[in-house]
């Protein structure tokens, strides 16, 4: 699965670079099969009053109506369960993740579908999937005085754990603002990938 969070498309250079990343595991795994989850075009609505309290219900006991307000919420969480590879593309926005893809993590962190508090500490229960993030930036964080402002990677590795998926690969398309980076970072982004 490929979840996207640009809106810019075939401009997009964490969709590029998400593109290398695939057309390299489809040669790998020529059998494979994948989807789009454009969470752009998704908008997936911000979580509003009836999710916090039909989150916590099983779902034989949700009313009509959240069971309808989960709905968008309940196919992401199949669609995640579904994939054995996911492919993030997330574009760098103000030093974070965009909200869209915000929200689609919002729509699947699920206690009792994707993780669990049962025994009393938290359990991701999500086994044996593997996760590439694709991130594109105009300045430079996987090294030196900016490194630390990223706040969208360590945060997707912590979430994604918490899932229980730890195995996660970073490629990035960076410094693409930066005169005398900017010219090469898409092509040594792409080259940098080696799946
Ligand atoms: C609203 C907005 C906020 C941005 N914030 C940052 C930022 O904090 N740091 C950074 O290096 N680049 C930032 N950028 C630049 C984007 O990360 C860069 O253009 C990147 O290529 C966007 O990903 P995309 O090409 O997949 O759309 C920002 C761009 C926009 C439009």
């Amino acid at each position: 699965m490929h979840v996207t969070s640009s809106p810019r498309g075939e401009e997009s250079n964490s969709i590029k670079l998400a593109n290398r990343i695939i057309d390299q595991l489809q040669v790998r795994y020529p059998d494979s099969s994948l989807s789009i989850n454009n969470t752009v075009e998704k908008n997936y609505i911000h979580l509003n009053e009836i999710h916090p309290v039909a989150y916590r219900l099983p779902d034989a006991e949700q009313t009509p109506k959240q069971r309808d307000t989960l709905y968008s919420s309940d196919l992401a969480v199949r669609e995640l369960i579904d994939a054995d590879i996911i492919v993030i593309s997330i574009a760098m926005y103000n030093f974070n993740i965009p909200s869209a893809l915000k929200a689609w993590i919002d729509h699947v962190v699920r206690a009792g579908k994707t993780f669990s508090y049962a025994t009393g500490k938290p359990e991701g229960l999500l086994k044996d999937k593997k996760v590439y993030l694709a991130i594109a930036s105009s300045g430079v964080y996987s090294d030196g005085p900016m490194k630390p402002f990223d706040f969208g990677e360590p945060y997707l590795r912590f979430i994604l754990g918490f899932m229980g998926i730890t195995d996660v690969t970073t490629y990035r398309v960076e410094g693409a603002g930066i005169p005398g980076i900017m010219e090469h970072s898409l092509e040594k982004g792409l080259e940098s990938v080696a799946v």
